[in-house]
């Protein structure tokens, strides 16, 4: 027997060489929440998540960015009182997001700022988009409606300062629309990181417990994909390429890496993949039980995501796991 595979994993040193991937803290987009209150709050239905107030959130952002992240995504959990059917706060200049945004940039100039263009914390009804209610009671999201009023809120983000925008909603023709809005008011510099195929899933709901932006009724599955179908999700990422988008995402992460990788054959864009709220919360709860031991989970699952194909992983665990590569000497 000649043929020993067992050779490249004799020792440390061997196994560096014959890696093949290679988790970075440059890989990684730290989700930030925000609220307007004076307080930092711990998030009851995200373990080891903060809603973070404007002083906090500069504070974090800045440490995370001194860790080797190079970009944080900002989600606003809006006040009862200022959401409307119409989500008109979304694109209000003196609003949650675009305070954000300006204190971060001006803090930390070098840091990528994203923020998320979607409805869903502004409208009443917790959906992406806007909704239109039959006289039976039935709802229907409207798509073109919608899309007109993400440009406004993608604009007014691009103003206060925010490097790359990154609408989550799934209407139809809005990256598009919204790279038409950003070049006609000179904005041709801002970015679109578009969640091209986004499925309708259940490990958002932590997420939405955060935000309380959970939709009052039916569900998201008029907009968001079937968690059944991986050929509809490369038509997704190949419209959004065509309107425009300089990055895409899958999301969720984990239960589609066959996705991830599909994608990856398709598009030269960067690719990114959101490793959402019920994935973290699944491994930090067998971790908290002491079933896992959470910090190997943690990476493991996220060198899985990388080794599928995405370049860049947008974690909960951004700030922790860029800990962890530094203590393991990179
Ligand atoms: C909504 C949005 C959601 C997430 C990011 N943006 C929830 C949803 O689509 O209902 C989920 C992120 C997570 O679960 O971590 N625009």
């Amino acid at each position: 027997m000649y043929l020993r595979p067992r050779r490249n994993r004799k020792s440390p040193a061997i196994r560096a060489l014959a890696a093949e991937t290679r988790l970075d803290a440059a890989d990684f987009i730290q989700p930030l929440f925000v609220h307007a209150g004076r307080e930092d709050e711990a998030i009851e239905s995200l373990p080891g998540c903060t809603r973070w107030a404007l002083d906090g959130l500069v504070r974090e952002a800045g440490e995370v960015q001194a860790l080797g992240v190079p970009a944080v995504v900002l989600f606003p959990a809006i006040a009862a009182e200022l959401k409307t059917p119409g989500a008109e706060e979304a694109w209000n200049p003196d609003g949650l997001v675009p305070r954000a945004v300006r204190a971060l940039k001006q803090a930390h100039p070098g840091l990528c700022v994203i923020t998320d263009v979607a409805l869903d914390p502004y409208n009443a009804d917790g959906h992406d988009g806007l909704v239109q209610r039959a006289p039976d009671g039935s709802i229907e999201v409207l798509n073109d409606e919608t899309v007109e009023v993400l440009a406004r809120q993608a604009l007014c983000h691009a103003e206060a300062g925010a490097d790359v925008v990154s609408p989550s909603d799934m209407m139809d023709g809005r990256v598009a629309r919204i790279r038409h809005e950003l070049d006609a008011e000179d904005f041709e510099d801002v970015s679109i990181l578009s969640y091209a195929a986004k499925y309708a899933s259940a490990y958002y709901g932590p997420f939405r417990g955060a935000l309380g932006s959970a939709p009052k009724d039916g569900d998201k599955k008029t907009y968001q994909m079937d968690p059944a179908n991986v050929r509809e999700a490369i038509r997704e990422v190949g419209l959004d390429e065509a309107e425009g988008a300089d990055m895409v995402m899958v999301k969720p992460a984990g239960p589609y890496l066959d996705v991830i990788a599909r994608v990856r054959e398709t598009t030269t864009l960067p690719l990114a993949a959101y490793q959402v709220s019920g994935e973290y919360l699944m491994i930090e709860a067998a971790a908290a039980s002491g079933w896992v031991d959470g910090r190997a989970v943690a990476m493991e699952s996220l060198l899985g995501i990388k080794r599928a194909g995405a370049d860049l992983i947008l974690t909960y665990y951004a700030r922790r796991a860029a800990e962890w590569l530094g203590e393991a000497g990179g």
